[in-house]
């Protein structure tokens, strides 16, 4: 059995990856792949608890540091119980956020020491690593006033405010342009039709083996 491919959607908030992954699943399937739509931080039941911890409360309620050990934490539980046996068996794995949204968030945005955020992805993710990472990019303004219009109860990261989510996009843009095999940029600001066809010819492009 080959091992399925692992895709992740990344950037700010009130890009539209939740739609475009739940399209992106659909198609695949289509294609009469086996598909595992997943997210985090969560994507596990135990994840998913930590999720409830991390994502509910003030804005301070954790330290930058605190909150990437929350992040990994449930990352590990995700990859061991979920993510990996899905890609031992021929599944394709695609998850709404991953390790990139530590580095941005917690890092570039939060402050965290990079060298923690990198030893930590190293001994956690080990070689669970994305074959592609599609990355929508997005005015910060534009995916601020998004992601209020739909605000939930999971808001502390949209309440940090605006400088906050441009130093986010950058650092988003930053990894897109550090690792240019693993990293597609997508324009999020484009219809949703638009970017559904530019996630396919991303993929199509990245992955032929699809085919
Ligand atoms: P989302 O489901 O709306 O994308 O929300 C998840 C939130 O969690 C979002 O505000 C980004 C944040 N987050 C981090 O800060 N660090 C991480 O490592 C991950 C996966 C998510």
């Amino acid at each position: 059995m080959t091992r399925g491919r692992f895709i992740t959607f990344e950037g700010g908030e009130g890009a539209g990856k939740s739609t475009q992954l739940r399209r992106l699943a659909a198609r695949l399937e289509g294609q009469g792949r086996e598909v595992v739509a997943t997210r985090e931080p969560g994507g596990s039941p135990g994840a998913e608890s930590i999720r409830d911890l991390v994502l509910r409360g003030s804005a301070d309620r954790w330290s930058p540091v605190t909150e990437t050990l929350l992040m990994y934490a449930a990352r590990r539980d995700h990859i061991e119980r979920v993510i990996r046996p899905a890609l031992a068996r021929g599944a394709w794995v695609i998850c709404d956020r991953f390790a990139d949204s530590t580095r941005a968030y917690q890092g570039a945005a939060g402050g965290t020491d990079p060298g923690l955020i990198s030893a930590l992805e190293s001994f956690i993710v080990e070689d669970t690593r994305p074959d592609l990472t599609l990355m929508f990019d997005l005015p910060a303004e534009v995916g601020l006033a998004r992601a209020e219009a739909r605000a939930g109860s999971e808001m502390r990261f949209e309440s940090k405010g605006l400088a906050f989510h441009q130093r986010l996009r950058k650092a988003f843009q930053t990894i897109a342009a550090a690792e240019p095999d693993r990293c597609a940029t997508i324009d999020a600001a484009a219809s949703i039709e638009a970017v559904e066809a530019a996630v396919w010819a991303a993929v199509e492009a990245r992955l032929p083996a699809h085919a």
